[in-house]
């Protein structure tokens, strides 16, 4: 029930006019400090929107002119020429001078390692370790092009068979069976023979014809023994490692219609000098060779 406002008579402050049953509530004033820090965080807030962005407002900067990304963009702009110097000497320098030098050589992989998580693990895994469908591993020394330092950049700066770099790598293996090549009985039998190079070959008398139909089609990419060759970055069919699977069925994919990987070209994307970590970091996942 409002009544009209009183001082109170024991502890001589105001009422509210709000009364219950004969209770009375009292209108106790804020504590001054409490009152005083309120008006200072208020002060505090209009000189802030005032300084800073602080409104909802794309692109509003406060008379400071300061911004968080503005800041970020500071920060890293200062990072960047901090690695300059290193980033310049990687640049410049051969891969193998990388390699010799302790100093760059550590700074090389790990910048190499960063460059590889963020443009790399997508097809060659995390840790470099391959996937099933044509992403060899880059750690090991089975090398469908080679694992010199000069090849690995090679391959990195200019990529296979992509359409963006002349000077990609680009042997392509020809589509026998889609391409009225082979028959798919003679399909069937060079399949059998390459499976024999493994010594798994199910159907000898068919391994065996298969061989003169592997002579004849295959050998100038394969070589003879089925061994591969590096200079046409055609895959050696006599180890256990496979790129498209080494069952019957995916060799006879393979040989009917040819599975042509493309690997991008980094060259034209990558400061070199990233190209140049890359390198040094593919080359120390451990099947790097010696020059
Ligand atoms: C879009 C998928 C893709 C990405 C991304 C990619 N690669 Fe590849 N890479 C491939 C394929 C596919 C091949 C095998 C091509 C072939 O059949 O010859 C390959 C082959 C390679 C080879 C040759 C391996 C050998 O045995 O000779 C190297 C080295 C290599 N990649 C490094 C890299 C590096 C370093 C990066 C990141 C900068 C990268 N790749 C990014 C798909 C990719
Ligand atoms: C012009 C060169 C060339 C010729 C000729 C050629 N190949 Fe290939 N072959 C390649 C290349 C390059 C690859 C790498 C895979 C790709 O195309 O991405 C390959 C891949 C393969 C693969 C897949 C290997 C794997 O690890 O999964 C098989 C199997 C194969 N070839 C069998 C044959 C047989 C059998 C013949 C003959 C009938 C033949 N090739 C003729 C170049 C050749």
């Amino acid at each position: 029930m409002p009544t009209k406002i009183e001082k109170d008579a024991v502890s001589g402050t105001l009422t509210t006019g709000h009364e219950w049953d004969g209770i009375k509530e009292l209108n106790t004033p804020l504590p001054k400090w409490w009152l005083y820090v309120f008006y200072a965080t208020i002060a505090f807030a209009a000189v802030w929107v005032v300084l800073y962005p602080a409104l909802p407002i794309q692109g509003a900067t406060g008379l400071t002119g300061w911004t968080a990304r503005g800041a970020i963009e500071q920060e890293m702009a200062e990072h960047a020429e901090r690695l300059e110097p290193r980033l310049a000497a990687i640049r410049d320098a051969a891969p193998q001078e990388i390699l010799a030098d302790p100093e760059l050589r550590n700074f090389a992989l790990a910048g190499g390692r960063v460059a590889f998580a963020n443009n790399c693990a997508a097809c060659h895994g995390a840790g470099g370790q391959g996937a099933q469908g044509g992403f060899p591993s880059l750690a090991d020394d089975d090398w469908l092009w080679g694992g010199k330092l000069a090849d690995i950049r090679q391959t990195i700066a200019h990529g296979i068979r992509n359409a963006e770099d002349e000077a990609a790598r680009t042997t392509m293996m020809p589509r026998f069976l889609a391409d009225g090549l082979l028959s798919a009985a003679q399909v069937n039998e060079v399949a059998e023979h390459v499976l024999s190079l493994s010594g798994r070959a199910t159907d000898a008398a068919a391994a065996r014809r298969g061989a003169a139909v592997f002579a004849e089609n295959c050998s100038s990419c394969h070589g003879n023994d089925g061994r591969g060759s590096r200079e046409l970055g055609a895959p050696d069919l006599a180890d256990q490692i496979w790129l498209y699977g080494g069952d019957k069925a995916a060799v006879v994919q393979s040989v009917s219609y040819a599975r042509a990987g493309v690997m991008p070209a980094w060259g034209g994307r990558l400061d070199p000098a990233v190209v140049n970590m890359l390198t040094v970091y593919v080359h120390s996942l451990g099947g790097g060779e010696p020059e």
